[in-house]
């Protein structure tokens, strides 16, 4: 990639989603008809994705901007795992629950802070409730080095776990001082040492950019440093700034965080040096070893997005358990309620804890499909989508394609009759083209505090 000029480049710096989901979770509602998403998952067959939330930290790291609930009391955690354990049997009324199992997540909060026993009652409990898992199933949990242990990962080997994800953001002190989580090298070393003996070939690690302090020089150490664990997978994501939803964002003085200039810079550098060292560029913040299975997804444009980021098992049906968690599946999404409180009083009452959700439109259905494959693939088969949905693409999205005009004559895209491409620069503002196909857009474009910022 050639350099790119990274004042210009900062202008396209505004509030977007990172496309998790589409609609975005701020069209989930309450009055979604819970009804019909439960006919829906009662008739489904296919495959299962299971997401559980274990939601406990034992301190904040400021930057954080997942569900996550601070405690020191141990009962909180026991209490916790005894719901999970009700929402499961009430779960089970709803699901066929011998369907097979082909992706597991533990995400958090902290996994890792609950012990080894209780992972342990935890993931037996799941699988007595779901007893068929794919010979190739991906078992995966988030795991904090600082709150890591042998006994825990015995657990984690005897029931199969096969990818373990640990977060790290920076090696820089002073960026982990000001962040609120000091973790040293050798600590971090020490976790993927300890995953390797036990057997874990797929290992990544987390990274942010855009923290307090960090610079391009900064940054080109941690970089360096995360490449001598050897991860086989990277994730480095664009520090997600929402102060107005995250308290703990607010203890940041905002005059040390990176400009939107320096984070292109520390990204434009990523994405070369670790193509440099081997990694492939997965979708938007992900890097890939050539092996890795994400990699022949992208070469075959069956690389998929949802809650947990890019997957190779898109096609399965995504079951959130646990607080905030989210399902996914056919023209719906699903969300747990974020409140221990009410989620506790919903599955005391006998029902599903959902707060809210959204049952998608047809319309909603064909622009997720586009942005997902924009967001995964960086490009858009146009004669598959026009096939797929009966739509003569161009005239379907006649406004989405007069907004793109500026990246097209940017040459950030290349538009053709039957493929749209991204180009690798166009790739830094994936989130901005994206937005040309969200039909919400007009609804936030006054709101500053909607979404983070694309750059
Ligand atoms: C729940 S954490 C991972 C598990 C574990 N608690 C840990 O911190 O190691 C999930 C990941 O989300 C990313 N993350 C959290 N807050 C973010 C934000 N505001 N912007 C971008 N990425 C964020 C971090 O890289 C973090 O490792």
């Amino acid at each position: 990639m050639g350099k790119i000029d990274l004042e210009k480049f900062s202008r396209y710096s505004k509030p977007g989603p990172r496309y998790t989901s589409y609609p975005t979770a701020l069209e989930f509602n309450s009055d979604f008809e819970y009804e019909s998403y439960l006919n829906y998952l009662e008739k489904e067959s296919g495959q299962l994705s299971l997401y559980v939330h274990l939601p406990f930290c034992r301190s904040a790291c400021y930057f954080c901007g997942c569900n996550v609930i601070f405690t020191s009391k141990g009962d909180k955690l026991s209490r916790y795992v005894e719901y999970l354990k009700k929402e499961l049997a009430i779960l089970k009324e709803y699901l066929d629950s011998s369907r097979e199992v082909i992706q597991f997540h533990f995400g958090g909060g902290t996994p890792t802070y609950y012990g080894a026993h209780e992972l342990d009652e935890i993931v037996t409990t799941i699988k007595s409730y779901f007893p068929n898992w794919g010979e190739e199933a991906e078992i995966s949990v988030e795991i904090d080095p600082r709150y890591f242990n042998e006994e825990q990962m015995k657990v984690f080997a005897k029931h199969g776990f096969n990818r373990i994800s640990f977060g790290q953001q920076d090696f820089d002190e002073r960026v982990q001082q000001e962040v609120h989580r000091v973790q040293p090298y050798d600590l971090t070393k020490k976790a993927v040492d300890l995953a390797r003996e036990y057997g874990i070939k797929s290992i990544n690690i987390d990274l942010i950019y855009g923290l307090p302090y960090q610079s391009l020089e900064s940054f080109k150490e941690t970089l360096k440093l995360v490449l001598t664990l050897d991860p086989d997978r990277l994730a480095v994501f664009n520090y997600a700034h929402v102060p107005w939803l995250k308290k703990t964002m607010r203890k940041f003085d905002e005059t040390t965080l990176p400009s939107p200039a320096t984070k292109l810079a520390i990204f434009q550098h990523t994405m070369e040096y670790l193509t440099q060292n081997g990694y492939q560029m997965i979708g938007m913040d992900h890097f890939a070893k050539p092996e890795d299975e994400l990699f022949a997804a992208i070469e075959k444009g069956e690389l998929h997005r949802n809650f947990q980021g890019y997957t190779t098992k898109g096609g399965a049906n995504l079951i959130g358990i646990g607080l905030t968690s989210i399902g996914e599946g056919g023209y719906y999404y699903a969300q747990n309620f974020k409140d221990m409180k009410h989620y506790e009083e919903a599955i005391d009452s006998g029902k599903l804890p959902f707060e809210r959700g959204v049952e998608l439109s047809s319309d909603d259905y064909i622009r997720k499909a586009v942005i997902m494959e924009i967001m995964a693939n960086f490009s858009i088969d146009i004669k598959r989508a026009e096939e797929e949905f009966g739509i003569d693409f161009r005239e379907y999205f006649a406004p989405s394609l007069a907004s793109l005009e500026e990246f097209v004559s940017a040459e950030l895209v290349t538009l053709s009759e039957d493929k749209l491409q991204v180009s690798q620069t166009g790739a830094l503002l994936i989130r901005n083209i994206a937005m040309v196909f969200d039909a919400y857009m007009q609804k936030y474009s006054g709101s500053k505090k909607s979404f983070s910022k694309t750059v």
